[in-house]
């Protein structure tokens, strides 16, 4: 029996670069945690949550996104949130996950950084024992807020360098360009920690250059609006820095009006280096396959195309060579069994 193009892409192992831990808490968790730690939650119930969860942009987005961490308060509750999406991930045959956290989000409610980082590795820990899922963790510096705060969570994360594996920029983008935060990512290079960074989502070509040029990062995360600029095209196709997409996240969030108008298969055309990835699957409709049968779905791409994607993923991933190098022997021989 032959399979569907989307079946042999939900199969396939491969690598998640562009998740947000606090994007993966689910309504129901959500609540239980709320009752747990004796937190209020503005909704009602899950499913009135869940009705909320309809964004005009980022911003609406984020205001939601902030509001629903505010349960996380302990070690455990970080343990329970990433023990959950590394369940989600190995379902949808991730082997390896690059997790990024916003410590600001959990510091600024009096959480401290420890506890965060704590829970989290925790249960990646177990994750790898009990799941076979292997995974980064990637502190963000939230844009909306000075660098000057960038630059004291990177001093609260000083102690811990060995646990975290490289440092990106997140949250509100329009009105805060990457060169607000040059200084800080220089610093990071200084401590060789690996520099990734959004850009493009709702921002300018110009977030991109400037992504690149000033805070010298080795992936952009989303990098959807480099097809407005032909020579930002060229200078990441030559340079082969990945862009880390998230089909659902841009539909919800209205970068595109809908999945039959996303650019991943011009990207893909213009020979940019793609991975497709979830972003928050709890408020954007799924997880990684959700990602992968929605963009089948409209834009119909090839087995080849989805086989050059994981590929990507293992490619554009934080870890030594000679594990990269198994997980893509592992890829081609799924492929090889298609
Ligand atoms: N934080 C969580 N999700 C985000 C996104 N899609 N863009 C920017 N910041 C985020
Ligand atoms: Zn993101």
């Amino acid at each position: 029996m032959t399979r569907s193009v989307a079946a042999i892409a939900c199969g396939m192992p491969k690598a998640e670069l562009h998740v947000h831990i606090e994007g993966t808490l689910e309504p129901e968790l959500a609540f239980a945690l709320a009752e747990r730690n004796a937190v209020r939650l503005p909704y009602a119930s899950v499913d009135a949550l869940r009705a909320a969860y309809e964004f005009q942009d980022l911003q609406s987005f984020l205001d939601v996104y902030y509001a629903g961490a505010s349960v996380l308060l302990h070690e455990q509750d970080f343990y329970d949130l990433a023990q959950a999406y590394l369940r989600r991930a190995a379902a949808d045959h991730v082997v390896h996950a690059e997790i990024f956290f916003d410590p600001q989000t959990h510091t600024a409610r009096g959480v401290p950084f420890e506890v965060v980082l704590d829970g989290l590795e925790r249960a990646l820990h177990d994750g790898l024992r009990a799941l076979g899922v292997s995974s980064r963790l990637i502190l963000c510096f939230l844009r909306h807020l000075p660098e000057a705060d960038a630059f004291a969570t990177l001093e609260q994360a000083l102690p811990h360098l060995g646990r975290i594996h490289g440092v990106g920029l997140d949250s509100s983008e329009r009105g805060h360009p990457p060169s607000k935060f040059e200084r800080v990512f220089a610093r990071c290079r200084e401590l060789e920690l690996p520099c990734v960074a959004h850009a493009g989502e709702e921002g300018p070509p110009a977030y991109i250059w400037e992504a690149l040029d000033l805070l010298q990062v080795r992936r952009i995360d989303h990098g959807v609006r480099a097809l407005e600029d032909e020579r930002l095209v060229e200078r990441l196709r030559a340079a082969r820095i990945p862009l880390t997409v998230c089909p659902l996240s841009n539909v919800k969030l209205r970068v595109f009006p809908d999945m039959r108008r996303h650019n991943l298969k011009r990207l893909l055309d213009a020979g940019l280096a793609v991975t497709v990835n979830s972003d928050d699957p709890a408020y954007f409709g799924g997880y990684v396959n959700d990602n992968i049968r929605a963009v089948q779905d409209a834009l119909d791409l090839s087995a080849a195309d989805w086989r050059r994607i994981a590929r990507t993923s293992f490619e554009a991933s934080l870890v030594d060579e000679p594990t990269r190098a198994r997980w893509i022997a592992d890829l081609d021989a799924y492929f090889a069994r298609k």
